[in-house]
């Protein structure tokens, strides 16, 4: 099948090989990286013979070669091996407890070797993979995660005997774009601020073009991969899709990468059972998730019911206090944002506002799922705490997740709000959430009690 056309007109871009190049010249200071056949340039003219090893300076030269020709040419002793690969997928799923568990009712990884040799015969991506995992493992760690979860529901959502190799080919291959970009761009220890979103959002075209160039994957593959962070309700990116023109594939894998954000951030570093991720989907779930999230649901129902607590019956009424703190903050923030909407009307026409409206209608759908945060529930807590109600203070817990998980959305729009305004707009849209977000800003987000900063719970965000 013929690749996809780039379907963003002036957009597209081709790969600057900079950052790349920097990946191979750190791995050249371990192992000699080599061209193990002749690389030519584009009108056939010898560039590197075989046997040459990369060095300082290759950037200029292999500017000059013919990019798919030096791709299948490189190797070096440490290049990712199907063993290897399936080793670091049984890593990550046996060794982890949370998954362990549910990998032994719906996770076997028996079809894993044949998928891996299948994905490692391109010479190009087992580069690629191989880079991802020496030089960002967290973003290979969710690349193993979601293949792995993938695979999990191609058992059930499978149309053809193509979709599995497809979703395990996508999954590891999504993020490769990241390997394109400056290492200050992709460091997770930063905030992310518009001007680092502005480059930070490339990666999803420079891993379609490393799909394009090296592969003859379907179209549904390539075009599932840019839009792996696109929503259903249009608040994703690049190009902000709605509902239906998102593809299954493309929402599977969007869907994927969520449920290891929240996994990994939320639940892993407590030890907790991947259960827990339930009301966080819940949450999530009319809007983002979809069918995804409601099969998800049934399947983590049936795992054994989790008593992990994260904070000690002694630091209970500080995690009250936050949680009192948080419900002041969420409704403070929810009556400027239904004020927002108000303003808005939806007589205007701009796609990205109706986005913006969406997140709204989410936070709010979020907030009437997760059932807690009203009146009602704030004076349960104070006899919790009154009456120190020990078998009551897991679910206290419970409560602070579901309130991080609004409080990430409103900060995320937040941000969305302030990346819009950064379009130097001149709507009356425009002044009406400039007003919005000010007001939205005057809202501090609580701070967390000093005697609860050494649990893991206090960095949950
Ligand atoms: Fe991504």
């Amino acid at each position: 099948m013929t690749a996809t056309p780039m379907p963003f007109g002036s957009e597209a871009e081709s790969l600057p090989k900079e950052a790349f190049c920097e990946h191979l010249r750190q791995i050249a200071t371990q192992y000699p990286v080599q061209f193990a056949a002749d690389v030519y340039g584009p009108s056939g003219l010898l560039v590197v013979p075989a046997g040459m090893t990369f060095g300082p300076g290759f950037m200029a030269v292999l500017s000059q070669a013919d990019w798919r020709d030096w791709m299948q040419s490189l190797s070096w002793p440490g290049l990712l091996t199907v063993d290897v690969l399936e080793a670091d997928f049984r890593r990550l799923v046996l060794q982890d407890r949370a998954l362990n568990v549910f990998a032994k009712q719906h996770g076997d990884l028996m079809d894993l070797q044949r998928l891996a040799a299948h994905f490692l015969d391109n010479p190009g991506l087992r580069v690629h993979l191989t880079l991802l995992k020496s030089q960002l493992p967290a973003v290979y760690d969710q690349a193993l995660f979601t293949a792995w979860l993938g695979l999990v529901f191609m058992r059930h959502f499978k149309r053809n005997s193509g979709d599995p190799f497809n979703v395990f080919a996508l999954a590891l291959s999504h993020d490769f774009g990241m390997l394109y970009l400056p290492e200050q761009v992709v460091s997770r220890r930063q905030n992310i601020t518009f001007a680092r979103f502005s480059v930070l959002k490339h990666h999803v075209h420079y891993g379609y073009e490393v799909l394009k160039q090296l592969t003859r994957y379907s179209d549904e593959v390539l075009i599932a991969l840019l839009e792996h962070h696109e929503q259903l309700d249009g608040t994703g990116y690049p190009q902000g899709k709605v509902g239906g023109r998102l593809s299954r594939l493309g929402h599977l894998m969007g869907f994927l990468d969520a449920i290891n954000a929240l996994y990994t951030k939320r639940l892993k570093p407590g030890g907790r059972s991947l259960r827990d991720l339930i009301p966080m989907i819940q949450m999530n779930g009319h809007s983002r998730f979809g069918i995804y999230g409601k099969k998800l649901i049934e399947w983590l129902k049936d795992l054994p019911e989790s008593t992990v607590r994260a904070v000690p019956n002694v630091l209970m009424p500080f995690l009250i206090q936050a949680v009192r703190d948080r419900n002041t903050f969420i409704s403070a923030s929810l009556d400027v944002l239904d004020q927002i909407a108000k303003d808005l009307g939806f007589r205007h026409g701009e796609q990205t506002v109706f986005a913006l409206q969406n997140a709204i209608i989410h936070i709010n759908i979020a907030i009437t799922q997760s059932g807690i945060i009203n009146v009602a529930y704030m004076r349960w807590l104070d006899q919790v705490e009154t009456e120190a109600l020990i078998h009551a203070y897991r679910e206290v817990e419970d409560v602070f997740f579901m309130m991080q998980e609004v409080i990430y959305h409103i900060g995320k729009l937040r941000f969305q709000i302030d990346c819009y305004l950064m379009g130097d707009r001149d709507s009356s849209e425009a002044y009406k959430l400039k007003r919005g977000l000010a007001r939205l800003e005057r809202i501090v987000l609580p701070t967390i009690n000093p005697a609860l900063e050494i649990l893991w719970i206090a960095s949950v965000r």
